[in-house]
């Protein structure tokens, strides 16, 4: 069988992995221009990041972070240091109002501001409250991304797919984040997030930081090497504009939930889109039921931390087997 993968970012890399192990023919296309995990921070966080109670798509973003640890260690890649998790923080009693949401459907206990201190003494005195999160993680996507290419060497192709009939094979998997709207005609959306990253002595912060600050979310993940990504707007915006409003705001935050952070370099300043869907669950299956088109797309705010499980259902699917957790994801279910 020959397979197609239309897109070389975190999705169709490993979709296009996993294929390979199973032996069958792949060649990825792509445009050659990053796509959103070059922006992304590469939080593993499956409560935090679903705005939405849908069990469907929490079992598969629980079951994907389960899948972390191994998909990482295959590739020799770490997933965060020291297993330190997550802190949920709330800075005033409104965000505590609106992050203790979250914090309760993850069952979490509230810890003091002295006990998060304990934990990140570089935390502000405005810290009210928060919880830590021991199994989310993190990992740098463009590591994750550098190691798939590797394995897939010589099988990636530079060429921009303007149409899915240009695809000369058996299987074509649409992997394109929000380019898989004009190449299928389904209802993906660009929601436009700003990021920046910063770099300074390493040691500064151990866990992920996942915020409410003033009404507003953000959330800062720290490398063993000092660089600390800040995170991110999110904008119904297509424009890739760094706006001075947008690091304005980030820095802010970020600043007054880490005063240190005002010592460290400020090294990027980025624009990604993540490929939003009406439910904003990602769409996972073939195009039509008896279409030669596969689409893993539409990934929204989840798509690194989604990666090994998509990687595995859609490789499966190429394969002829069709998992039962991907009847809660058909493309075609608007
Ligand atoms: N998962 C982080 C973000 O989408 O901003």
């Amino acid at each position: 069988m020959t397979v197609a993968v239309v897109g070389a970012g975190i999705i169709g890399l490993a979709v296009a992995w996993r294929l390979r192990e199973r032996g069958i023919d792949v060649t990825v296309l792509d445009s050659g221009e990053p796509g959103a995990w070059h922006v992304a921070a590469g939080m593993l966080a499956p409560a935090g990041e679903s705005a939405f109670e849908q069990s469907a798509l929490t079992r598969l973003l629980e079951e994907s972070n389960d899948r972390w640890p191994a998909f990482a260690a295959e590739l020799g890649v770490d997933v965060g240091f020291d297993d330190a998790g997550t802190l949920g923080l709330a800075l005033t009693a409104d965000d505590l109002a609106d992050a203790a949401r979250v914090w309760t459907r993850q069952k979490l206990p509230l810890l003091r501001p002295s006990e998060l201190r304990e934990r990140e003494p570089a935390l502000s005195p405005r810290v009210r409250a928060g919880v830590h999160a021991p199994a989310e993680r993190q990992v740098d996507p463009r590591k994750v991304v550098a190691a798939l290419r590797e394995r897939l060497a010589g099988r990636i192709v530079v060429k921009r797919v303007e149409s899915l009939s240009e695809v000369d094979a058996e299987t074509v998997v649409v992997a394109a984040g929000c380019g898989t709207a004009a190449l299928t005609g389904l209802p993906v959306r660009p929601v436009k997030g700003q990021v920046l990253r910063l770099r300074g002595e390493p040691g500064l912060l151990r866990h992920v930081l996942a915020a409410t600050v003033d009404g507003r979310h953000v959330y800062l993940v720290p490398r063993a090497d000092g660089e600390i990504v800040v995170g991110a707007t999110q904008e119904e915006r297509t424009d890739a504009t760094v706006t001075a409003g947008g690091v304005h705001d980030l820095l802010h935050a970020a600043l007054e939930l880490v005063p240190g952070l005002a010592e460290l370099e400020l090294t990027e300043t980025t624009v990604g889109h993540r490929p939003g869907t009406p439910d904003n669950a990602p769409l996972l299956g073939r195009l039509d039921d008896d279409s030669r088109v596969i689409v893993a797309a539409g990934h929204h705010r989840n798509g690194v931390l989604l990666t090994p499980i998509t990687a595995d259902l859609i490789a499966g699917l190429a394969a002829g087997f069709q998992d039962p957790l991907l009847e809660h994801f058909r493309p075609g279910r608007f």
